[in-house]
């Protein structure tokens, strides 16, 4: 080795011992770094920073995986030792991120720690019904220990940050990704943003069991033209902020760290270049101070929408909205500093970049120790807990929506001969669903007839798939005839493959696939008398009205998980009595769509006792109403609800006004009630929904014993966005306690302003 080389190589060890005792004694003080502890120590590492440096921050690329693991390829794994990537997605185990952790700790100039994100978005080892059934439980402690558990799990296998929750409003159900969402109610999915982001984030991040959530995709991409995923999005600034960007604000409100892009333009302005969501109203009105990455290679896509010249114009335009990290497209990586050179670019630009993403490391421990999450011992410990998995099945048991049951034909007893029939009985690959993370699809998941065996002997159990879930292959109909005809109950499991929804994945036909509602068909024209039960496992709302005409009972599970077989049996078998509601409409066709509940009133809007009268807002080839509308969940008990009270007909702004209801559990099985309140503005400077969902609470009921549900509507509550701001108006308003949005109102009172 020369003299220059020896030079090098010691100038090199004094640098990294230099920065090595700086960031020591920084965090000597303590490892629960306070906000200005971080702030400091932030600035300075960044002091020593260079641009390039810098600019590594806002990088994030992919790793690959093999039989053997997490992989990086040679590319990303030089960016890495340049110390030009920081953060890495689709990277996990301990194992894995250690070694990741290890070169960008010890290899680069500063060693400073990667950032490893994941889609946790359901669970991660241990996964739960799809987030419309999480949905569906209107059970928001449910939805804070889905989040905590995929937490639990993400944290022990080297994942610091989940891009998660989706909280797209969505009301179409040809797009894919409706499957990913909480519905179509602003409330409703408002509410569980909030849960998800305390469950992942927890009490504090420096706690090693806790994870980045994103609040993803802003926004406006469930209201896709068309429901085709990726597709144009308009609407105006009214709808924007009275439907799609509350439950943003609501991820805020519970301190979410990282939001994500969307992919869709946005009023001919794509998300990931959209100052005006992601600069006049994330930071400049809502005050949100983390940090914003893109959704997967969506700077490049600014070429394609025809907002970008090229690539460096696309960087150009992403670094000017305050888009602070650049997932997948290289963008950042090749132009910033060029166009900083060009003057295109502001430094501050980056700094601020780079400095939101080191607090979030900072919050994270990860300077205090780089490799904390990525302990093999802890990992072993931690996925597939029995307690994870004993969650999962209490889970799937209350996302399972009870559609229609007549004539008591659920639940069933462990005396009847079932003919278990479909193409999902014994799946374990779809049950978990799409976005399922580290889950398995090889085994582990339960299916339902596994789950079934828990309550019914096997020598009970007459099973034939009959068909594929998509194709045109009759050849298994006379067996699933035969048995049919001997047993005492004919149980189907039908639905969609798990691909056929998630992320492109829309459909323009949304019926059952292939040859399953002809099976049903046979079925019934064999076996008229016969009860059939039809369970139902798929990632959107269906057309079932050819299914609802034929079968006796229909249950919702969506993709139920992991412990899926075993909570929907303990449905089946009345272990638990079913109460999920609805968070997303059925349409009786996808000709109906887009169709939800709190809809406009219209100028000729239709009465209800002449559905069909000419020159109204209506169709001549079907009703309005849904199959089944938001808020509907079946129970195995019955619940009547008292006339509602007001504590005044009339109330000032500043005053509260209280609802209250009586509920008696009228039937013969003890059970869950989720107790729904609904307003409507009657008349405003805006038209308003004929019904919006305000406040909720899930109660439970002892057979015969009665409840007063009492809610309290304050002035809040009451407010909707006129042109970016949000007022309150005098007038009359109706209102309505009820156990689904299926209702007439019959009471109203009076708000006056102060
Ligand atoms: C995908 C999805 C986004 C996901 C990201 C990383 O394209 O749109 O929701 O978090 O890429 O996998």
């Amino acid at each position: 080795m020369n003299d220059y080389q020896t030079m090098k190589k010691i100038q090199k060890a004094l640098i990294v011992l230099l920065t090595l005792c700086h960031c020591l004694c920084l965090s000597a003080n303590n490892s629960y770094n306070s906000e200005k502890d971080i702030y400091r120590k932030v600035d300075s590492i960044m002091s020593l920073m260079t641009l390039d440096e810098k600019i590594g921050q806002t990088i994030m690329y992919s790793g690959d995986w093999n039989k053997t693991g997490p992989y990086v390829t040679s590319d990303n794994m030089k960016f890495l030792k340049e110390g030009n990537l920081g953060s890495m997605l689709n990277v996990y185990t301990s194992k894995g991120t250690k070694e990741l952790q290890k070169i960008a700790v010890e290899e680069t100039r500063l060693g400073i720690p990667l950032l490893f994100g994941y889609d946790v978005i359901h669970g991660f080892k241990t996964i739960f019904p799809i987030n419309l059934g999480i949905a569906s439980s209107w059970d928001l402690k449910d939805v804070e220990e889905v989040a905590r558990i995929s937490a639990e799990e993400a944290s022990a296998s080297g994942v610091h940050w989940t891009f998660a929750p989706m909280i797209d409003i969505a009301r179409d159900p040809r797009w894919g990704r409706i499957s990913e969402g909480s519905g179509e109610d602003v409330y409703l999915t408002s509410e569980i943003a909030k849960s998800y982001v305390k469950g992942f984030q927890g009490e504090n991040l420096s706690h090693i069991n806790t994870i980045l959530a994103c609040a993803k995709h802003f926004v406006g991409y469930g209201a896709a033209q068309a429901g085709r995923d990726y597709h144009t999005v308009n609407m105006g600034d009214n709808e924007l902020r009275n439907v799609y960007m509350p439950p943003f604000k609501a991820a805020i409100d519970s301190g979410v760290e990282t939001f994500m892009t969307a992919f869709n333009e946005l009023n001919g302005v794509p998300a990931t270049a959209n100052q005006y969501i992601f600069k006049d109203i994330l930071r400049n009105e809502w005050g949100f101070n983390g940090f914003v990455v893109t959704d997967y290679t969506a700077i490049n896509e600014l070429v394609n929408h025809g907002y970008a010249e090229n690539e460096k114009h696309a960087a150009e335009l992403a670094i000017n909205s305050g888009i602070d990290m650049d997932m997948m497209s290289g963008a950042y990586r090749r132009f910033l500093k060029e166009l900083i050179v060009e003057g295109k670019v502001d430094e501050t630009l980056i700094n601020e970049a780079c400095r939101k993403i080191l607090i979030a490391k900072f919050k994270l421990g990860l300077f205090d120790d780089p490799y904390r999450y990525s302990n093999e011992q802890r990992e072993e410990e931690t996925i597939y807990r029995t307690e994870f998995l004993e969650s999962a099945r209490k889970i799937a048991s209350k996302s399972s929506v009870l559609l229609k049951n007549i004539n008591k034909a659920l639940p069933l007893n462990n005396k009847q001969t079932i003919a278990l029939i479909g193409p999902l009985a014994k799946d374990k690959r779809n049950i978990i669903g799409s976005w399922a993370a580290a889950g398995d699809r090889n085994g582990k998941a339960i299916s339902i007839f596994q789950g079934i065996k828990e309550y019914l002997d096997e020598s009970n159990i007459m099973f034939a798939k009959g068909c594929d879930i998509n194709s045109n292959n009759y050849s298994g109909f006379n067996e699933a005839v035969n048995i049919a005809k001997k047993a005492d109950k004919i149980l189907m499991v039908l639905g969609e493959d798990y691909n056929m929804s998630g992320e492109a994945a829309s459909r323009t036909n949304i019926k059952l696939p292939g040859l399953q509602t002809e099976l049903i068909k046979t079925l019934r024209d064999e076996l008229p008398n016969k009860e059939i039960i039809l369970i139902l496992m798929n990632g959107r709302p269906l057309d079932l009205t050819i299914e609802d005409s034929l079968v006796d009972a229909i249950l919702e599970i969506w993709y139920p998980g992991t412990s899926g077989g075993l909570g929907v049996a303990d449905i089946l078998f009345g272990k638990y009595n079913p109460s999920a509601k609805l968070p997303i409409t059925f349409p009786r066709n996808v000709g109906q769509v887009p169709i939800y509940y709190n809809v406009k009133n219209t100028g000729r809007p239709i009465s209800n006792d002449n559905p069909t009268e000419d020159y109204k807002s209506n169709y001549i080839d079907s009703p309005n109403t849904p199959l089944y509308p938001f808020g509907h969940g079946l129970s195995y008990t019955t619940f009547e609800y008292s006339e509602i009270k007001l504590s005044n007909n009339k109330v000032r702004e500043s005053e509260i006004l209280k609802a209250s209801s009586i509920i008696t559990n009228t039937g013969e099985y003890d059970g869950h009630e989720v107790v729904q309140l609904y307003i409507h503005d009657k008349v405003a400077s805006i038209t308003r929904p004929v019904k919006e969902l305000k406040d909720f609470k899930k109660i439970f009921l002892r057979k015969g014993e009665s409840k007063t549900v009492t809610f309290e509507i304050n002035s809040d509550d009451l407010k909707f966005y006129i042109n970016g701001k949000r007022m309150i108006e005098s007038g009359e308003f109706e209102i309505a306690i009820s156990g689904t949005s299926d209702f007439e109102f019959n009471k109203t009172f009076n708000l006056t302003l102060d």
